[in-house]
């Protein structure tokens, strides 16, 4: 078996909560973002995660970006144990592992013009390359995401939400990095912008041989670009399966109900979303048992108890009681 790019061990991340005014001398909190997630990704693969809102996408990628210092858990690149601590080692992990952020123009530095925007990464982790390489290599990068050289000199402003996605994209690239943490790259655009977007991250994966996390609240995007799909719910994995069996098969109720409320593009296929009821935990205050029990409609009694792990199921991994045996009684 090849080692995978990146290897990601039981890492939580949580938040120091604000302390409440009507309690102020009440123990501090935390906010659980990220509560224990592991997974593999080989190299040159996708990996989709996809989540309600607030179930720890952005948190999870930033962590690994080492943007936000994990509070427990292990994440090995390349081989190798990455120490969050050690300000060289995330600075030099940077170069190779880089993000593009849902908003494209808010992530691009409004006084530059997209010549510096580009030319600023190789700048900081290329400083081995000379001015007239790195001029080369952004125009080269700019000309692949599709922007035309006479436009270099404008400024963010002056480009539509699309057209800045795409200059973010060639700016994340152009060190050249293994990896790219995508985290939500098309929310925010128009439905054929967003198939052009996803077109050119496809195409720039297969020719720099890049490895991918691609992050979205739509099922329907994720499992176009992805080869497998993980899915979170506060924090935590619900299920991880090859994009294809989680499509044709979600074996997780979670999964089911988002699956659910998806769209098929088949007027003889007619779905009925399945409506969850009950309410989130709080993430400052997790549940004992399993994550997804105050809404789940399987529910069972040591649901409130037992928190389920993530178990093999045919193809994919599945953390839920149902798939469990139950102990047997003494
Ligand atoms: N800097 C922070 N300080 C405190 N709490 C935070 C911080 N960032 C995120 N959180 C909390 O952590 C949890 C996970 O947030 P996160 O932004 O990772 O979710 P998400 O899945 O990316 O949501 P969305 O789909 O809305 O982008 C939420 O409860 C959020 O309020
Ligand atoms: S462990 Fe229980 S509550 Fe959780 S998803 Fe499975 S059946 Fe539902
Ligand atoms: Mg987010």
């Amino acid at each position: 078996m090849t080692t995978p790019l990146l290897s990601v061990r039981d890492l939580r991340v949580s938040f120091a909560a604000p302390q409440s005014k009507k309690w102020p001398w009440s123990p501090a909190k935390r906010v659980n973002a990220v509560n224990g997630v592991s997974f593999d990704l080989p190299a040159g693969k996708t990996l989709g995660v996809v989540g309600e809102s607030g179930c720890g996408k952005s948190t999870l990628v930033r962590a690994i970006a080492g943007l936000y210092p994990p509070t427990s858990g292990d994440v090995t690149f390349d081989g190798k144990p990455v120490d969050y601590t050690n300000r060289r080692e995330t600075n030099a992990l940077r170069s190779r592992m880089q993000m593009i952020f849902q908003d494209p123009i808010a992530s691009l530095n409004p006084r530059m013009n997209i010549r510096e925007i580009v030319t600023e990464p190789l700048r900081v982790f290329r400083p081995d390359m000379t001015a007239q390489a790195q001029k080369e290599a952004v125009r080269a990068m700019l000309d692949r995401v599709g922007i035309a050289e006479r436009n270099f000199n404008r400024y963010p402003h002056e480009f539509s939400g699309g057209q800045c996605q795409r200059i973010g994209i060639a700016r994340a690239l152009v060190t050249e990095p293994d990896i790219l943490l995508c985290d939500e790259p098309v929310s925010a655009l128009d439905v054929s912008i967003q198939a052009q977007v996803i077109n050119i991250l496809k195409e720039l994966q297969k020719d720099m041989g890049l490895t991918l996390v691609f992050v979205a609240h739509d099922l329907g995007v994720v499992r176009h670009i992805s080869d497998e799909i993980l899915v979170m719910y506060m924090g935590g994995v619900m299920e991880h399966a090859p994009a294809a069996d989680l499509v044709a098969a979600p074996q997780h109720p979670y999964t089911k109900a988002l699956f659910s409320a998806v769209p098929v593009p088949d007027p003889k296929v007619t779905t009925t979303p399945e409506v969850l009821d009950g309410d989130l935990p709080s993430p400052l205050d997790l549940p004992e048992g399993c994550l997804f029990q105050s809404r789940c409609p399987r529910r069972m009694s040591r649901c409130a108890t037992t928190r389920p792990a993530l178990r093999h199921v045919g193809q994919s991994k599945v953390a839920c009681l149902l798939y469990e045996p139950e102990p047997a009684a003494i």
